[in-house]
């Protein structure tokens, strides 16, 4: 006889959904899985064993086999304990048959039989809503991150006991909801850019950047208040919409980050790693691939602070991501497509000794040095940035401001209503933000008259601009229309964004 009960697991960010069969036949006590399972799976059997036997169960002494169906996708990890505990006590008539239709079961078995929570159960559960499955049986602490998904119930449960007798109809379980009221609030920052005295420029280009979501590089000595700056961004990050909440809890869900209390993650994330990081970190990789740094930055900040201190093949790896939106990793199994939209920060000084430039005229590095140094960004790279902004060092006097700077708060508020324009404009194209703009669409959004061209055309020849930075400039430019709530791109946009070019006046490119 073969009884069937059903579990999910992960591919990617996805999730399949993973049918257990089990057949208990006579013969010598055994029991065996298959369906590629990796040596995590095959621990799982000790596990339910003792669960099972610790919940005061009858452990069936026949040969069961187990079997994963689909058996040509590698499958790890303890998220098939519960439906192979299921299953087996079901084939053993501990709950009727008919109990368990449209039902999934994912959790982890502990030795006493409690169920424990498993990464991954957002995209889970809407795999499961989407193959017609009803509801959904669940360790406690997962309930919260499931109940995200409508349509599906979802019934935690304490330990096996528990799921047997709510099985049998002798106890009530009351389906778990997620309270979203409270979500929608961004928790209070530590941070404000009240803080920041002066930089006046810089906060103005963080401003145009964070709105539109543009890459953009902060170039500057030593202690002038770069790292400060950058990190002080998430502040003024505009709201995240549903979707894009939903895109960025998968990530998280599937890399195991999600924090207790947090289902659904409302706050853009904000990710700025060591320049130690290996190159497979950043992308995402592993023998079952894992997101990496630019998925988990997807709809927020990739923070690179000291660029040059990257090694430059991990640097090159950004690339694709950067123009793709996505990553790939292809694995003997097939290939992984993980989202990564990002807004990339970075700062670098300008160059070895960090006062190229400055007017104290301190700098005593040689050209050739200089050259090295920058050289560690490719061109390619510097050429997806759409700001670069010089932080100057900071007089006596601006330090002794004492009026203080406009607040993160209110400078938030003027890009929401930016970002709102834009989500409004590209409604149903896939598109958040003016970055992602592709050339198809310039000539529809970003519009511009005969005395704009004129000023573009001098700036070009003037600056010697590559024509790649056309493009960046006409977006940067739609974006400080959007924060004006301007509808076409004036002149004065247009001279704004060019400003905002330091690198392709001032510097080595
Ligand atoms: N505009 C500013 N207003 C107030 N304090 C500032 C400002 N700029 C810098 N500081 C102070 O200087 C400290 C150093 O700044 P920060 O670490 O951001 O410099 P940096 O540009 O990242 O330098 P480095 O290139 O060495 O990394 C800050 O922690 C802060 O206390
Ligand atoms: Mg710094």
């Amino acid at each position: 006889m073969i009884y069937k009960v059903h579990s999910c697991s992960i591919y990617g960010i996805n999730g399949y959904i993973v049918n257990v069969e089990i057949d208990l036949s006579n013969g010598l006590p055994g029991f065996d899985i298959v369906g590629l399972p990796d040596a995590t799976i095959k621990e799982s059997k000790e596990r339910v064993r003792a669960a099972i036997k610790n919940s005061s169960f009858q452990f069936p002494t026949k040969r069961i086999t187990i079997n994963l169906a689909p058996a040509d996708i590698k499958k790890e990890g303890s998220v098939f304990d519960l439906a192979i505990a299921a299953g087996i006590l079901g084939a053993n008539m501990f709950f009727p048959d008919d109990n368990i239709n449209k039902t999934i079961f994912l959790g982890e078995l502990s030795l006493d039989g409690s169920v424990k929570s498993i990464k991954g159960i957002l995209p889970m559960c809407i795999e499961a809503k989407k193959n017609g499955f009803e509801r959904v049986i669940i360790s406690r602490e997962n309930s919260k991150e499931a109940a995200l998904v409508k349509g599906l119930s979802v019934f935690p449960v304490k330990d096996l006991t528990e799921m047997v007798d709510f099985l049998n109809d002798i106890e009530i379980i009351e389906p778990a909801t997620s309270d979203m009221s409270n979500l929608l609030l961004n928790p209070i920052e530590d941070f404000d850019f009240k803080d920041v005295k002066g930089q006046h420029t810089v906060k103005r280009a963080l401003e145009i950047a964070a709105a539109g979501s543009h890459n953009i590089l902060m170039i500057g000595p030593p202690g002038s208040g770069k790292t400060m700056l950058a990190r002080r961004v998430p502040t003024i990050l505009p709201d995240m919409t549903f979707e894009e909440s939903l895109e960025v809890t998968k990530i998280y869900s599937v890399a195991g980050l999600l924090k207790e209390d947090e289902n659904l993650i409302t706050r853009r994330p904000f990710r700025a790693p060591h320049h130690t990081i290996s190159a497979a970190s950043l992308t995402g990789g592993g023998r079952i691939p894992r997101p990496g740094e630019v998925s988990l930055s997807h709809h927020g900040v990739l923070f690179l602070d000291e660029m040059p201190e990257f090694p430059k093949h991990v640097l090159e790896v950004l690339r694709q991501p950067l123009e793709d939106e996505c990553v790939t990793i292809s694995r003997v199994n097939g290939t992984v497509t993980f989202p990564a939209k990002f807004m990339m920060i970075s700062s670098i000084n300008p160059c070895p000794c960090g006062f190229f430039g400055d007017e104290s005229g301190r700098c005593n590095c040689t050209a050739s040095q200089i050259k090295n140094y920058m050289g560690k960004i490719s061109g390619p790279l510097m050429d997806r940035i759409d700001l670069q902004v010089e932080v100057k060092a900071l007089k006596f006097h601006d330090l002794d401001e004492t009026s203080k700077s406009e607040s993160s708060e209110s400078i938030r508020k003027r890009i929401n209503i930016a970002r709102q324009i834009q989500l409004e404009r590209y409604n149903n194209q896939g598109i958040f933000s003016n970055s992602q703009l592709k050339p198809k669409h310039m000539s529809k959004y970003c519009k511009i008259g005969k005395t704009e061209k004129n000023l573009l055309k001098e700036a070009f020849d003037k600056f010697n601009l590559s024509a790649r930075a056309y493009n960046r400039i006409l977006k940067v430019a739609r974006t400080i229309a959007d924060l004006e709530s301007c509808e076409s791109i004036k002149i004065h946009h247009i001279a704004e964004a060019i400003q905002h070019r330091t690198l392709d006046k001032k510097y080595y490119f």
